[in-house]
């Protein structure tokens, strides 16, 4: 029985009527002190005790869902929500379009629809991972506990697609869910599947970008699969993307309100300095764009891909937004893309469901411009000289066509030793990093920051900025 009011004193919160499911109860109460074993070994361990104000959600009505209270973060209910069902769902798109959604996996499906809900099962663990120890030089107690939330809040999206496995995947689902518990960001042996998040994310501006860029991808991965036939991977999604919204909420004014700081900063130094001053650059700041933007472009896949036509082809993933576009089947359609041929850029056409890692791209690299756009208004208004701006899609590319290719940030094809000779220029080096933890220590006093961040403009739920967020002497 599935509705909106959430089962909280059940061991596993949920609105899925997991009571009435004795054995898939028992599969994931099995489950559960493994996962809190992962988290006490791979989240945020050092600040298991302290009191965070964090939101849980209670139920997946729009008002309903964000309950704000400080929770020691082992106590989280992290719990199992679906948006609560549409009566007609339907296939949105490809060859089924139109036809009744499936509300059981279907056969010829089931090792697609594994791979997929598994490739993004395994980025919710891996990102605590990479961010399991920025606490100890959080810029202020509004920071850590917005690090906090989004810690905690991956760990509830693994429960999400956990229990789709656990559900609708038998053995296999089981098995697949208990791996999850043991690859290992960065790990040489057994990492997490996809590139960024095996990157080291161990500052606060790798943080800032992560957020902003890389969380941005799961943005669009999550509202592809929101439109996805297989409508309890449908709903799934739907509900995390209202969460999402706040990770991706604390990277772009994370970056805003250090880029507002670095300019405050290079006008009070009399040469301009703003590293003079202990703060970011904006060269580096550019660096640092350029590396997450880039490992994150390469999420999205092949530029030309058989299993993304698949995929599209037979209703498991749609487009961004794919419900408010006029047609949804993508046939006698192509796209152009730039190729390198004979050491040359040209455009190719090709098939449009063919194009479809590319067409989602699209939207995310669009999006991106936006964020551009106004972190270069507060630099305007700072009365800042300096822009920042996203890279070439061809650059620093490390999966599909551009991979074997060098290119500059503009796009241009570099020889191999133009790359040697530029790249510390061009993307986040190890002396950035050194630099950075240079200059980052903790500031855990309620109401203050680290120089090299602006506050913010207001606090969470209508707290103040100086509210006592993380308490770190209960
Ligand atoms: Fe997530
Ligand atoms: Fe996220």
């Amino acid at each position: 029985m599935l509705s909106n009011s959430v089962d909280l004193n059940s061991k596993i919160p949920n609105n899925v009527g997991l009571a009435d499911d004795p054995k898939l109860l028992r599969a994931l109460e099995k489950w559960l002190p493994n996962y809190l074993e992962w988290w006490h070994d791979m989240g945020p361990t050092d600040f298991e005790d302290k009191p965070v104000y964090l939101r849980t959600a209670i139920s997946v009505d729009t008002d309903g869902w964000a309950n704000y209270g400080h929770v020691r973060m082992p106590d989280y209910r992290w719990g199992i929500f679906l948006n609560p069902r549409q009566e007609e769902s339907t296939i949105r798109c490809g060859d089924d379009a139109g036809k009744p959604a499936w509300t059981e996996v279907p056969g010829e499906h089931r090792n697609a629809l594994r791979r997929i809900i598994v490739t993004q099962a395994d980025t919710e663990p891996a990102s605590v991972e990479q961010q399991r120890l920025l606490g100890h030089i959080a810029p202020s107690l509004y920071d850590m506990r917005n690090l906090f939330q989004v810690n905690v809040e991956e760990g509830r999206h693994l429960w999400a697609m956990v229990y789709l496995l656990h559900k609708y995947f038998g053995r296999d689902g089981r098995d697949e869910a208990d791996e999850l518990l043991l690859r290992r960001s960065g790990d040489p042996d057994k990492p997490r599947i996809l590139g960024a998040f095996n990157q080291p994310c161990d500052h606060w501006l790798s943080f800032f970008a992560f957020t902003m860029f890389t969380d941005r991808d799961g943005k669009y991965q999550l509202a592809a699969l929101a439109q996805s036939g297989f409508d309890p991977l449908a709903r799934s999604t739907e509900f995390m993307l209202t969460e999402e919204a706040h990770h991706l909420f604390v990277g772009e004014t994370g970056l805003d309100r250090i880029i507002k700081r670095s300019a405050e900063l290079e006008k009070i130094d009399p040469n301009g300095d703003v590293r003079n001053q202990g703060g970011i650059d904006f060269d580096l700041i550019q660096r640092t764009i350029n590396y997450w933007f880039t490992y994150s472009l390469d999420l999205f896949g092949g530029e030309i891909s058989s299993n993304a036509a698949d995929f599209f082809a037979t209703g498991l993933k749609g487009r961004y937004r794919e419900d408010r576009l006029d047609e949804h089947r993508a046939l006698g359609q192509s796209y152009r893309l730039q190729v390198v041929d004979g050491g040359r850029l040209v455009e190719r056409d090709v098939p449009l469901r063919n194009a479809m890692n590319e067409v989602l791209r699209d939207s995310y690299i669009k999006d991106c411009e936006r964020a551009l756009r106004k972190w270069n208004r507060t630099l305007e208004e700072s009365g800042s000289p300096n822009r920042l701006t996203l890279p070439s899609r061809r650059f620093h590319r490390h999966q599909g066509i551009y991979a074997d290719h060098k290119f500059d940030p503009a796009g241009n094809l570099v020889s191999g030793e133009t790359w040697e000779k530029e790249h510390h220029r061009w993307v986040l080096t190890p002396a950035d990093n050194a630099y950075l933890l240079s200059i980052m220590k903790p500031v855990y006093e309620p109401g203050k920051f680290a120089n090299w961040i602006a506050p913010p403009s207001r606090g969470i739920e209508g707290q103040p900025v100086e509210f006592e967020y993380v308490k770190m002497h209960d």
